[in-house]
């Protein structure tokens, strides 16, 4: 199996600033390709440095937030002003600090009670932002931002659910048994279509899932993360020293900027 491109380093600040230099090329590669850069933004905890940091100088400055459109890759079962919303976490740290236009800001509604038809509308919006049509093949986004949980899910794929065996559909509503919940989220048909995804996991509370996930044998029901392989995009994993300690990639020098 070839080498999966796992980038280390010393501490979650460290993997964040460079983070943001990569999002920062991403972005002025898309727009010179193709005048705009659709980015798919994680939730949870771990990328929040990072959003705080696009917000900043110098990387604010470097971006040219009119030709952006961003996505979730996934939302919770609450309302966009709710403390656990993927949604309310990046405006909080990002797109409310930054001259975006709120046109090119497409939420996942997470708090519908219709959450099949929250999801299909979801679809639909990216469609209608990406210029395809609503059915068939999935849009390529230019940069898809993901973590994992310590149970090794990645979105609100999580083990063994039905969202994960989606083999059409690019949004999916997911029940979540371990959790009792509902989620919205974006599947493997869009996530495996994208140019680049990168996985941003910090912490040795996945030190343990990550070695399953990057070293184990294949067992993509258990461990969803595993499923993410791009077809015809770039795979990166940006991971902190504490959460590379179980890999055989704990004692790589850090990648630096
Ligand atoms: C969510 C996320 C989820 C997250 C992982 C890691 O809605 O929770 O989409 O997939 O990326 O659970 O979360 P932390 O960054 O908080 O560890």
């Amino acid at each position: 199996m070839p080498r999966p491109d796992v980038r280390i380093f010393d501490h979650a600040e460290q993997l964040a600033q460079v983070a943001a230099e990569a999002f920062v090329e991403n972005a002025q590669d898309a727009i010179a390709r193709s005048g705009r850069f659709a980015v798919a933004l994680a939730g949870g905890s771990t990328p929040k440095r990072l959003y705080q940091l696009l917000a900043d100088a110098p990387y604010c400055r470097q971006i040219d937030w009119a030709r952006l459109l961003i996505f979730w890759n996934d939302e919770r079962a609450v309302p966009p002003d709710h403390p656990e919303s993927n949604y309310k976490m990046a405006w909080d740290a990002l797109l409310c600090r930054v001259p975006i236009d709120p046109t090119r800001v497409l939420r996942m509604r997470g708090e519908a009670q219709d959450a099949d038809q929250a999801a299909t509308d979801y679809q639909q919006q990216i469609a209608a932002a990406m210029g395809v049509p609503d059915e068939g093949p999935a849009p390529r986004l230019d940069l898809i931002l993901l973590g994992i949980g310590d149970d090794g899910h990645t979105a609100s794929l999580f083990p063994f659910t039905k969202a994960l065996e989606e083999p059409h559909r690019w949004v999916a509503a997911n029940h979540v048994p371990q959790m009792q919940k509902n989620r919205l989220t974006m599947t493997l048909p869009i996530l495996n279509r994208a140019r680049r995804v990168v996985f941003l996991v910090t912490g040795a509370n996945k030190a343990i899932v990550l070695r399953e996930i990057l070293e184990g044998p294949p067992e993509t029901g258990r461990l969803p993360a595993q499923a993410v392989q791009p077809i015809d995009g770039q795979l990166i994993w940006m991971v902190d020293r504490d959460a590379a300690g179980g890999t055989r990639f704990a004692t790589e020098t850090p990648a630096v900027g």
